[in-house]
């Protein structure tokens, strides 16, 4: 393997001339022009992008930057309509957390985001990963950002050969020893695209990656099976009933769950705990009809069988549990939720 400056320096050659255009990017040409990245930007564009795709999260990126373009808009945003937005991106926990931490920096910070790690990470909703990554990204330091891609090519560049998770502390001082002092926010996005595009999960494009002749991964042959992964645990399956009531006049029985916990602060259909039983706890009395189809939807921690019951409820119905929304849109609701409306929709009509 060459000395690390020269790899650096190697890779950042690469992505001048390849990396991945993205709205919230200031591409390498830009940034030689002295064209600097907006902090809050990137800070929101490394909050949707924990544990979701590039893909998934480029037009809520743009959606949200037209709707709150400065820190204090997003401050200055109801809470309802900020996890609105966010419905279908998943961990809703992020979008709490944004807005508190939004609130924060436009209330006690003057509206600047802080520009070292400590500070970064003292923020809501700003771990050790997002503080690296907002560090280098927008304020040019030499921090080192491990995400899934990061730990792939690492994996495979240093032959580490020892199993995920427990190989991480080693995949994270190898992506240290190769973090320049120049360039480093380039240099951080970098190595990202090569995991991204070339070190990919299967079948890596070997042949036209800028480390090639360094890889040691390569060299024995073994890149394609690295990281190697301990065995995972299957996940348990939990059961749910949604209740979805429709009002004669149109309106929808929803209900917001409670800040804390799963889906915390999301809109969603009624319907009692998810566990081993479904617990069957209507929220008013009425002629439920069960679908006989359910969702089915897969959280972190466990797969959920959601059964769906729906029901068409009078004028005057006063449920212990949840509030009409005459206008509610699907997009406002999360995935699961919304796949239950989906079910419940072609059975009302
Ligand atoms: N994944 C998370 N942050 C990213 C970034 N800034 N560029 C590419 N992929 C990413």
């Amino acid at each position: 393997m060459r000395d690390a400056g020269v790899m650096a320096r190697e890779l950042l050659d690469w992505y001048d001339r390849h990396a991945r255009e993205m709205p919230w990017r200031v591409g390498p040409a830009d940034r030689a022009a002295g064209v600097a990245p907006d902090p809050y930007a990137v800070w929101l564009s490394e909050v949707m992008l924990q544990q979701t795709t590039v893909a998934a999260v480029r037009d809520y990126f743009t959606r949200f930057m037209t709707l709150w373009p400065t820190v204090h808009d997003l401050a200055a945003a109801e809470d309802a309509r900020v996890m609105g937005e966010w419905a279908g991106l998943g961990y809703y926990a992020r979008a709490r957390n944004l807005l508190k931490c939004a609130r924060i920096v436009s209330g006690e910070l003057g509206g600047v985001l802080p520009d070292t790690l400590d500070g970064l990470k003292a923020l809501p909703g700003i771990g050790p990963y997002t503080a690296a990554a907002i560090a280098a990204i927008a304020f040019d330091r030499s921090e080192t950002v491990v995400d899934g891609n990061v730990e792939r090519v690492m994996a495979r560049l240093f032959c580490i050969e020892a199993p995920m998770p427990g190989s991480k502390p080693a995949l994270r001082d190898a992506a240290a020893e190769l973090t320049p002092d120049e360039r480093p926010g380039d240099y951080a996005q970098a190595v990202m695209d090569l995991g991204a595009t070339i070190c990919t999960p299967k079948s890596p494009a070997c042949g036209i990656c800028p480390w090639r002749d360094d890889c040691a991964g390569r060299a024995k042959g073994v890149q394609a099976a690295l990281p190697a992964r301990e065995a995972k645990k299957p996940k348990p399956v939990r059961q749910g009933i949604a209740y979805v009531a429709r009002r004669t006049d149109g309106a929808w029985l929803v209900e917001t769950r409670p800040e804390r916990g799963l889906l915390g602060g999301m809109l969603g259909w009624p319907g009692g705990d998810w566990g081993e039983v479904a617990e069957d706890t209507p929220p008013t009395d009425a002629d439920w009809h069960d679908l006989g189809e359910e969702v089915r939807h897969t959280f972190t921690h466990f797969h959920l069988r959601l059964a769906v019951r729906v029901a068409e409820l009078p004028m005057d119905a006063a449920p212990e549990r949840g509030h009409f929304e005459p206008r509610l849109a699907p997009s406002d609701l999360p995935t699961v939720m919304r796949k239950a409306f989906d079910l419940a929709r072609g059975q009302l009509g």
